[in-house]
């Protein structure tokens, strides 16, 4: 069963593989049982959602050094957030990512563990209560970003174009989600999607799923994720 062959590939080639990025712990250390801080979890997930990783990078590196923790930044001035968080764009997430610091920090500053009670708190939607149930708290959660998509799109050959085929992506990927390194799955799905499956002439002889692959098997990995007809 391919299914089961997919977890174990992808997470061989990120332990080979992953970028190292200011808000990561190296496998190495996760797998000694250091945890990434959920404080630096969330403001880089909501920083990453509109934003580049390399435009991201510097901005994620002042946050932490001004307020180095989610009580430091409820304690800041609205004012001076924003400034910091000028030139990243979409400035609702700066006006939730204080609303959500507030909140969190009123509630005794630790971060809600499960995607229910994550989704409660201001600005964070699905794919950040995902990815901070499974990267910070190790929970088996389903991410799904657009890299993510466009992945599966083409593994399972998927016909239905985005955004109606996201039920039966999400589904598909449910089944895929390994129960020990779930927050390791999820990065190594996004790094596979920024690296190699990319949009367009994606490097299939690097990839650690090509065996797996049915867009690949069958000729065309770049022609998914399908588009609508306009
Ligand atoms: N994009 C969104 N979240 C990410 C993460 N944790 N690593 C790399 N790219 C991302």
């Amino acid at each position: 069963d391919p299914t089961q062959a997919i977890a174990p590939q992808l997470l061989a080639w990120y332990d080979a593989n992953h970028r190292e990025l200011p808000w990561r712990i190296a496998p190495r250390e996760l797998a000694k049982g250091v945890r990434p801080d959920p404080y630096r979890v969330w403001l880089s997930e909501i920083m990453l959602q509109q934003t580049t990783v390399e435009a991201v990078k510097p901005y994620f590196r002042a946050f932490l050094k001004k307020w180095p923790d989610v009580s430091a930044l409820a304690a800041a001035d609205n004012e001076d957030v924003m400034k910091a968080w000028a030139g990243l764009g979409y400035y609702s997430r700066a006006r939730n990512l204080k609303a959500c610091a507030n909140a969190v920090a009123a509630g005794g500053g630790a971060f809600p563990d499960t995607e229910t009670d994550l989704r409660a708190l201001p600005g964070i939607g699905p794919y950040t209560a995902a990815a901070i149930a499974s990267i910070a708290f190790n929970r088996p959660a389903a991410v799904m970003d657009g890299n993510v998509e466009r992945v599966m799109s083409r593994l399972y050959e998927i016909a239905t174009p985005l955004p109606e085929a996201k039920p039966e992506i999400r589904a598909l990927l449910e089944t895929l989600v390994p129960n020990d390194r779930p927050g390791d799955f999820a990065q190594a799905m996004m790094d596979l999607g920024a690296t190699v499956c990319t949009p367009r002439r994606p490097r299939c002889m690097l990839c650690p799923l090509r065996d797996d692959c049915l867009a690949l098997a069958h000729g065309d990995p770049e022609f998914y994720p399908v588009k609508a007809a306009k």
